[in-house]
């Protein structure tokens, strides 16, 4: 039977109220690592613009996991600033998720109370960061900060938790043969490189018992040669299942290898480059911004063939993400047999799209995948170009003219 978006759906014992999320998307709306009224405001905005479930981004699990100043670190002093955001998310009908981590490799030392903690140390060119390689107690220590992170994550009044195990993050860099280089345990095989990921899971399955959806954001591809391709994707999306996942969020690409996979499309060297606080990276950037981030094309629902082959491998609830604009878009995903829908640009373009979507079918959120809100990111600005009218107009011209 096909879906209707305004059908109910449930993600274990959690039921939304329809079946869209708002994906994470890294708002830098935590100044000094705690939730801010632009956080609250942000996302009780797209709650009552009719979002089944809102995703707040990227949580550090840890300091380690750490890499940028205005980012969530999930411990004590989060708690009552978060729980005033996800009171005014319920407020609006809507359900709140945490999406955790932990930068791993990507984590800035200033920030993260020393050098990064990687699978395996060396140069990293997109911090720059020179991580070192994790030893075997500080590995099982940020198993542990996983579980912490639902007791503080309940306390702080969320629905759901995603587990960031994509993009590169510290738990795809345990499972990616490009990045984990280990030869012990942890590395080499299928079986040794998805340990963490599995120990991860299992005090994140037991903290969250029955009242907390544990969803998993994980990579279909890297995205780059050597790294995991769709064969070793559909078999972390089983294993998953087998661990308990109660729903799977199928993405792909390293933020420090492959950003551009993630979201296809080009980032305006010139824009990002103008935002970076850091002078060798706003130079890099100006530079060499399309080496670094190689453009790659995009068009609409871009992971959607990879996703139907992960579609015929497990039963769990499946969100699909990746280019979900219209209701063109949304339609044809849930007609493909997944449960939900989730996505970033979109409602960054228009917080009320679903709402829109409601009162029209084929309403389009007007998103023109410019990604100048990714290259603006840092800079605590969740806004889309067209809203602002301090962007020059040749950066405007430029950007509608890269619409595919
Ligand atoms: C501004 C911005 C910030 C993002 N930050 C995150 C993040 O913190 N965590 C994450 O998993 N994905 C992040 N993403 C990726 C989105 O969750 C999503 O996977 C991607 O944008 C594709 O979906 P879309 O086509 O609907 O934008 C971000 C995307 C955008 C546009
Ligand atoms: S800046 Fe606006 S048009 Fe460009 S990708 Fe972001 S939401 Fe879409």
């Amino acid at each position: 039977m096909l879906m209707d978006l305004f059908t109910p759906g449930k993600i274990g014992n959690l039921e939304l109220r329809n079946r869209s999320i708002r994906a994470a998307a890294f708002e830098g709306m935590c100044p000094g690592h705690e939730a801010s009224d632009s956080l609250l405001n942000y996302h009780s905005a797209v709650a009552k613009g009719g979002i089944g479930m809102t995703t707040i981004a990227y949580a550090a699990v840890n300091q380690h996991g750490l890499s940028f100043p205005h980012q969530l670190w999930l411990r004590k002093e989060a708690v009552a600033g978060l729980r005033r955001v996800t009171d005014a998310i319920h407020r609006e009908g809507a359900a709140a998720s945490l999406q955790i981590g932990h930068c791993g490799l990507m984590a800035k030392r200033s920030i993260a109370g020393g050098l990064p903690h990687a699978p395996t140390g060396g140069f990293n060119l997109y911090g720059p960061t020179f991580p070192v390689t994790m030893k075997e107690s500080q590995i099982l220590e940020t198993i542990t900060d996983f579980g912490t992170a639902i007791r503080l994550a309940r306390e702080s009044g969320f629905n759901a938790v995603e587990v960031h195990a994509g993009h590169g993050y510290l738990i795809s860099q345990f499972l990616s043969p490009y990045l984990n280089k280990r030869k012990d345990k942890w590395g080499g095989s299928f079986e040794n490189r998805s340990r963490f990921m599995r120990e991860v899971m299992k005090v994140v399955k037991a903290e969250a018992g029955n009242d907390i959806a544990v969803l998993v954001k994980m990579n279909m591809r890297d995205g780059i040669k050597g790294g995991i391709d769709l064969e070793a994707g559909i078999q972390t999306a089983r294993l998953l299942e087998e661990l308990g996942a109660d729903a799977l969020v199928l993405s792909g690409g390293l933020v420090c290898r492959t950003p551009m996979y993630v979201m296809r499309g080009q980032i305006p060297p010139n824009v990002m480059g103008r935002y970076l606080k850091n002078p060798f990276m706003r130079i890099g950037v100006q530079l060499f911004g399309d080496l670094l981030m190689k453009p790659l094309p995009y068009r609409d629902l871009y992971f959607l063939e990879d996703a139907l082959e992960i579609r015929k491998q497990v039963k769990l609830p499946l969100v699909y993400v990746g280019g979900v604009t219209s209701g063109e878009t949304v339609k044809k995903v849930l007609d493909s047999g997944f449960e939900f829908v989730s996505m970033a640009r979109a409602l960054v373009r228009d917080p009320f799209f679903i709402q829109k979507l409601k009162a029209e079918k084929t309403a389009e959120s007007g998103c023109m995948h410019s990604n100048y809100c990714i290259a603006v990111m840092y800079s605590g600005e969740m806004a889309c170009f067209q809203d602002n009218p301090s962007v020059p107009e040749k950066w405007r011209k430029s950007f509608e003219n890269n619409k595919s």
